[in-house]
């Protein structure tokens, strides 16, 4: 099963993903952890993806497809994965669909965990990020046991440098710019699927799922 995760920033894709790839036993593949990643380890690919990511803006597609295509030719993709963060833009998408093509293969799904901008902003400012393992937390709705601790593995929650009001709210314009004309290009190819994501967290995983199983 080989899934997108769309929705604009805060909209609960990570989430969602997260538990899509313990159900389905498929990788989760995001390409906001990966630059993270990066950016702790102090990578070439770190410091460059850093100074787009501090503005709210989208690191260039050179610098990210490749990344994502090496990936998702590894062994453990054989059984399918979710992609969270990717593709953001029309030529991702057609980088995506083109390295697909070369193996005979194609996406399934494209969900879009739709949630108006309104409800984003608050999210993201009670959002908590462990910057060591990826998990995400929300001081109201998904409080770590022990406040500022994450509770897999014991490292200190940050607010995500991007997460600052005047970021997300880049974010968001450029999410409307650049990402939202790829639900048109998912639905144009049948595999777009919306879900609800305004709804508690496990009824939102339920809708996905109930797309996923029909
Ligand atoms: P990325 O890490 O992908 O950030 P994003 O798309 O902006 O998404 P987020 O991680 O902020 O949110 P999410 O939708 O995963 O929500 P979450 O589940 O955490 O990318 C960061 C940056 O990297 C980009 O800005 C860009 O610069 C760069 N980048 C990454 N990929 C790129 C690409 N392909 N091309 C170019 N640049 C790229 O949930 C948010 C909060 O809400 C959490 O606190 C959560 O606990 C809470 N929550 C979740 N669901 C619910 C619910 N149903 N009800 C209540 N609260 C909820």
């Amino acid at each position: 099963m080989k899934i997108i995760m769309l929705g604009a920033p805060g909209a609960g894709k990570g989430t969602q993903a997260k538990q899509i790839a313990a159900k389905y036993s498929i990788p989760h593949i995001s390409t906001g952890d990966i630059f993270r990643a990066n950016i702790k380890n102090g990578t070439e690919l770190g410091k460059k993806a850093k100074t787009y990511m501090d503005q709210g803006l989208l690191v260039p597609d050179e610098l990210t497809c490749d990344l994502v295509m090496d990936r998702i030719q590894q062994d453990d993709c054989k059984n399918g994965f979710v992609l969270d963060g990717f593709p953001r833009t029309i030529p991702q998408a057609e980088s995506l669909d083109a390295a697909l093509e070369k193996i005979d293969q194609k996406m399934d799904y494209a969900i879009d965990v739709d949630v108006p901008d309104e409800n984003i902003i608050n999210r993201m400012g009670g959002r908590r990020a462990c910057l060591n393992c990826g998990a995400t937390y929300h001081i109201v709705s998904i409080p770590p046991k022990k406040e500022g601790i994450c509770d897999h593995c014991g490292n200190a929650l940050v607010l995500r440098d991007d997460d600052k009001p005047e970021t997300v709210k880049k974010r968001l314009d450029v999410y409307h710019e650049q990402t939202q004309p790829l639900i048109d290009y998912y639905a144009k190819q049948n595999i777009l699927k919306t879900v609800d994501g305004t709804q508690p967290m496990e009824a939102v995983f339920d809708a996905i799922v109930s797309v996923l199983e029909a």
